[in-house]
């Protein structure tokens, strides 16, 4: 089953073109990085713009180089939430216009999901048993920090979120309030390289540190304001010099990782998950790479981590995902919603690849048999 992915959620307008979940055969991205790099942050207008420019050479790209046309499409799958409304609204319109051109089934997918999804593409065999469940994933972007347990049966349940900040949220306001320019993590961790981790001490939000109480409720989830209030007082009140700043890169980003590290691994324990998942934009940052590495080899659990090019924003994951929906024949909606928030789901979602698995049956697996 051939798919056309198409994604425009953020600042990234991105196609591709995946057999049956898994062999890329294209996947072009064009990022918009540059056209709102002067503002510290997506605009989200400005996004819209681009995205209707960029849509149509980024899909005949894909076409292209994934040689094929649409007359040979099984399907379509595209980012309808979450996101910022009016970029999910280009893909999606283009999404439908095509299907409706092509006869083609189209299916609507959580953008969410579809970074988890990228670990499977990565470590296919996740996909073949159930043995490894159920899989904790840890995403974490410039707009999401997430926590999703994902089961055997193919549903997926957010255990926690940002109250405020997503994590990339606060290296990229980091960056601003530092001069460092936009996107923020990459300078700062390039940066954190040169400083001292333990030279300055930021705080760790809602882990319960320096006698601060936490809710039970928000066991599993995170918040970054504070720590953004700290490095703007410690900018503000102190002289800095590049030394200094090498400091303030290295702690920070060690105040960050360290709060999501311990967070997965607290959830991976209370909810006994073997395996492990990392992804999203933030999951490049090579500290948490090798810290979560670190702490999953101690705690005696599996752990993927999304490579980085599919890290980032990309559309083979939604074409990857987008399969094992259309290959069910279930959530194939002519009226796909957007939405802007993970949060707006409530309830189970479907995470499809070992439902498939369940519904089909096979008799040579010793755990299904
Ligand atoms: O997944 P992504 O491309 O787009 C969203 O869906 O948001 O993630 C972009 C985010 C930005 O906030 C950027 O600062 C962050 O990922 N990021 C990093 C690193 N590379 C990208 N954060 C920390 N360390 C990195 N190396
Ligand atoms: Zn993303």
């Amino acid at each position: 089953m051939i798919l056309l992915g198409i994604e425009t959620s953020c600042d990234e307008t991105a196609a591709a073109i995946v057999e049956d979940g898994i062999a890329v055969k294209s996947s072009i991205v064009a990022s918009q990085m540059a056209q709102h790099a002067p503002y510290g942050g997506v605009v989200p207008e400005l996004a819209a713009r681009e995205h209707v420019r960029n849509i149509m050479p980024v899909v005949a790209a894909a076409l292209v180089q994934g040689g094929v046309s649409v007359v040979d499409l099984d399907g379509i799958a595209v980012t309808c939430k979450p996101g910022l409304v009016p970029a999910l609204l280009v893909g999606l319109s283009f999404a439908q216009g095509i299907a409706a051109a092509g006869s083609l089934p189209i299916v609507g997918v959580n953008h969410v999901l579809g970074h988890i999804y990228s670990c499977f593409m990565a470590e296919p065999e996740l996909l073949d048993s159930e043995r490894g469940f159920p899989i904790l994933a840890l995403v974490v972007s410039g707009g999401h920090t997430s926590l999703i347990l994902i089961r055997a049966d193919g549903t997926a349940s957010v255990l926690g979120g940002t109250l405020d900040d997503a994590a990339g949220e606060a290296f990229d306001k980091a960056a601003k309030i530092l001069d460092l320019g936009y996107p923020g993590g990459p300078v700062i961790e390039r940066l954190a390289e040169k400083g001292d981790p333990h030279a300055i001490r930021f705080p760790r939000g809602l882990t319960g540190e320096g006698g601060k109480p936490m809710r039970a409720e928000d066991r599993f989830n995170f918040s970054f304001s504070g720590l953004k209030t700290s490095l703007l007082y410690r900018v503000r009140d102190r002289h800095r010099t590049p030394d200094t700043t090498a400091d303030i890169a290295a702690g920070y980003q060690a105040a960050v990782v360290e709060v999501l590290v311990r967070k997965t691994m607290d959830a991976a324990d209370a909810f006994e998950a073997p395996t492990v998942l990392a992804c999203g934009g933030v999951a490049c940052n090579g500290r948490l790479r090798s810290d979560l590495e670190q702490a999953a080899a101690a705690a005696n659990r599996r752990v993927v981590i999304a490579p980085p090019a599919y890290c980032t924003d990309n559309a083979a994951m939604i074409a990857g995902i987008g399969y094992h929906y259309l290959e069910k024949g279930e959530i194939v909606d002519p009226h796909i919603g957007v939405g802007a928030r993970l949060e707006d789901d409530v309830g189970e979602l479907p995470f499809a690849p070992h439902a498939r698995r369940r519904k089909t049956g096979r008799t040579d697996d010793p755990i299904l048999s």
